[in-house]
């Protein structure tokens, strides 16, 4: 989708400048398809295939390819791609030793996917070892296996593969078509509604009241609400995707006016770096043309491997390089006395009082069978997710 100029200079620039398009389109993918079966080729698991996805759309721009050792090094030890650009995460294609040596700088590869569709093809530009140790700990904070972005940094091959890539064929997202959209789509979208600011909610769960809470405070302040939950690679005992998406579209029918609120898919993995992925997670957010993205407490975490704010803090020294703005909140919970949600900050009501709530915990009383109470969950979003696990653990 090409924009006009007037929509390029009347909303948030991408991430670099240019929102990138690695699409290949017309005689240029005609041409691909016909090559591929001739060349080295590579089968991608579903992360790599998401970054590849991303990568193409614009969701990652500027980068135009996976990362090559420059680039790696610069994100892992100071959080910047080597051209001074703000980037927290590296994203890179790892293949094993054998894998590697069968590839030759300057190679086009073909990339299927692991239902042997043609995806993509890169150009070979780099081979590198690296340490998985000094990524995990850098990366996540720790090297512990028990952390499932940790366990992933040692179950990748030893080898990255770099080079700039071109989409041929698009990952299916066929149960969300409705709700997926590229960066220059929801860019369009926001224009067509007159949205001049946009505030971008990441989740990888059920919309809870706290959630909610804070969405509404940050709407208060902007147009309107990008409700882009992430539907890439989650940890086994996460919801699924597609019963938060049901879920999603229950509470913004009943609870939130529907001028002010779009819902899109954001196709990709969830690391659970904590502080860095809160920047990763802003930095796509701007490219999908949010001016505003809300950071809330252990934001992208698990277990207790980040404090409550760290994420809040570390987005904070990088905001301005950023340009998105970041709506940080406390910790919400719903006070009984208050008989509403509150935080630290707005409720004068001892510990007591405050029923404390967290996708972790949703997600322990559904397992358990337990009713959601209302302070948790709207109720119509209580029994989606009840209908939904049901289903999806017969
Ligand atoms: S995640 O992708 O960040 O792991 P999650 O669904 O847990 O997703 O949270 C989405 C956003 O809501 C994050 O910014 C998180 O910090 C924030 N959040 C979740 N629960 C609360 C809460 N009780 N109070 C304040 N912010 C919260």
């Amino acid at each position: 989708m090409t924009l006009s100029t007037e929509l390029l200079e009347n909303t948030i620039k991408p991430h670099g400048g240019e929102l990138v398009n690695r699409q290949a389109v017309g005689a240029q993918r005609e041409q691909l398809i016909e090559v591929a079966p001739q060349l080295a080729s590579l089968t991608l698991n579903p992360w790599s295939l998401s970054d590849l996805e991303l990568i193409a759309i614009g969701g990652f721009s500027p980068l135009t390819g996976f990362m090559g050792e420059k680039d790696y090094h610069s994100v892992v030890e100071n959080l910047h791609l080597s051209n001074g650009l703000v980037w927290s995460i590296p994203i890179t294609l790892p293949v094993t030793e054998a894998q590697a040596d069968e590839l030759s700088i300057g190679d086009k590869v073909a990339l299927y996917g692991e239902d042997k569709q043609l995806y993509g093809v890169l150009t070979l530009e780099e081979k590198f070892t690296y340490d998985k140790e000094n990524e995990a700990q850098k990366v996540y904070g720790t090297t512990e296996t028990a952390h499932p972005g940790v366990q992933k940094v040692y179950e990748k091959g030893n080898v990255y593969l770099a080079g700039p890539i071109e989409l041929v064929n698009r990952p299916k997202h066929d149960e969300f078509d409705e709700f997926h959209l590229d960066p220059s789509e929801t860019r369009q979208l926001f224009y067509d509604l007159g949205w001049k600011t946009v505030v971008g909610f990441q989740t990888r769960n059920p919309v809870h009241r706290a959630h909610e809470y804070i969405q509404k405070i940050a709407l208060e302040s902007v147009d309107g609400l990008l409700l882009n939950p992430l539907v890439g690679e989650t940890k086994s005992d996460d919801i699924p995707a597609d019963v938060r998406m049901e879920s999603y579209q229950v509470i913004l029918k009943h609870y939130y006016p529907e001028e002010r609120n779009r819902l899109v898919i954001y196709p990709a993995a969830m690391r659970y770096a904590g502080p860095r992925e809160a920047i990763l997670h802003a930095t796509v957010r701007k490219n999908y043309g949010c001016t505003h993205f809300i950071v809330g407490r252990d934001h992208a975490g698990v277990g207790d491997y980040y404090g409550t704010y760290e994420a809040q803090e570390l987005i904070s020294e990088y905001e301005t390089e950023l340009g998105i703005q970041i709506f940080k909140f406390e910790h919400a919970f719903y006070c009984t006395k208050c008989d509403n949600m509150a935080t630290a900050k707005t409720c004068p009501h001892d510990k007591t009082a405050h029923v404390h709530l967290s996708g972790t915990k949703v997600r322990e009383k559904l397992r358990n069978g337990e009713q959601l109470p209302k302070e948790f969950s709207r109720p119509e979003v209580a029994e989606v997710l009840i209908k939904g696990l049901q289903v999806t653990e017969a």
